[in-house]
């Protein structure tokens, strides 16, 4: 379907690095038009199905320009806690900006008043004590690290027992049509407009369609999830399978 060849599990990191370095100050935007605006409401339904309570400490792991941080903030008040975890730090950086013009701005009444939390570190060995997190979400990031299964381990791990944990990522479109017009859109126009938007010369948006592809599909990644430890795991489709909502409970 395309010339384009995943990198290497040696390489992965730093390739995936570079190329949100790359896209970063673009990355937003691109979000924006790639999804014709739907990964707000996509991030809106993730953090409405975490349940989040006032006051509770929450995990954006991969949270990168931090729109999974911000909602949840919104939900966990100002005694919540709210720390976003990424790799990356030009990522961060924007998302900093963002949690910082929202406070200032005024929208305190919205908003957490507790500052933003940004860690910059490796969903692989996240750097917090077992059993500390109430929440965790993670959006479009669990494709991206080199060890799924070490990644799940930790989320598991840094979670209370009976914390939730809630991942929306790219799937598998369940209808023939709709899964070859995506393929078709993801595949051949996407990468021409994600390039143009980034100006990005290190094939982001060529490894997106493709890291999609080789995603496990909702059932596979369901079991993957249960192998971690977690239960009551449940998956919900957005645009008809483009993108799913697992979630699992410790
Ligand atoms: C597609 S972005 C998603 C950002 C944000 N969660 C959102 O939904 O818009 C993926 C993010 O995962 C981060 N990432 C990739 N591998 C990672 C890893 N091993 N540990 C932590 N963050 C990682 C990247 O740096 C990037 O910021």
């Amino acid at each position: 379907m395309s010339e384009y060849s995943l990198p290497a599990k040696e390489r992965k990191q730093d390739v995936v690095q570079n190329m949100f370095t790359s896209a970063a100050k673009a990355y937003d935007l691109n979000n924006s038009v790639l999804s014709l605006g739907q990964h707000h409401r996509w991030k809106r339904l993730t953090i409405d199905l975490l349940k989040i309570e006032k006051g509770q400490v929450i995990l954006d792991l991969c949270g990168g320009t931090a729109d999974l941080s911000l909602l949840a903030a919104e939900k966990a008040g100002g005694d919540g806690l709210v720390m976003t975890v990424d790799l990356n730090m030009a990522m961060l950086r924007v998302g900093l900006s963002k949690a910082r013009s929202r406070v200032i701005d005024g929208l305190k009444e919205r908003m957490s008043r507790a500052r933003p939390v940004m860690i910059q570190a490796n969903a692989e060995s996240i750097p917090l004590p077992s059993g500390t997190v109430d929440r965790l979400t993670v959006g479009f990031g669990l494709r991206n690290v080199t060890n799924l299964d070490v990644a799940l381990a930790e989320i598991y791990r840094v979670l209370k027992p009976g914390g939730r944990f809630a991942c929306l990522e790219f799937s598998h479109p369940v209808n023939a049509l709709w899964d070859g017009l995506y393929r078709f859109y993801s595949f051949f126009i996407l990468p021409k407009i994600g390039k143009w938007i980034s100006r990005d010369n290190t094939g982001i948006y060529e490894y997106l369609p493709a890291s999609i592809a080789k995603f496990p599909d909702q059932e596979s990644f369901s079991e993957t999830i249960r192998k971690a430890g977690f239960s009551n795991v449940v998956y919900r489709n957005l645009s008809g399978g483009i993108v799913a909502i697992h979630m699992g409970e410790k």
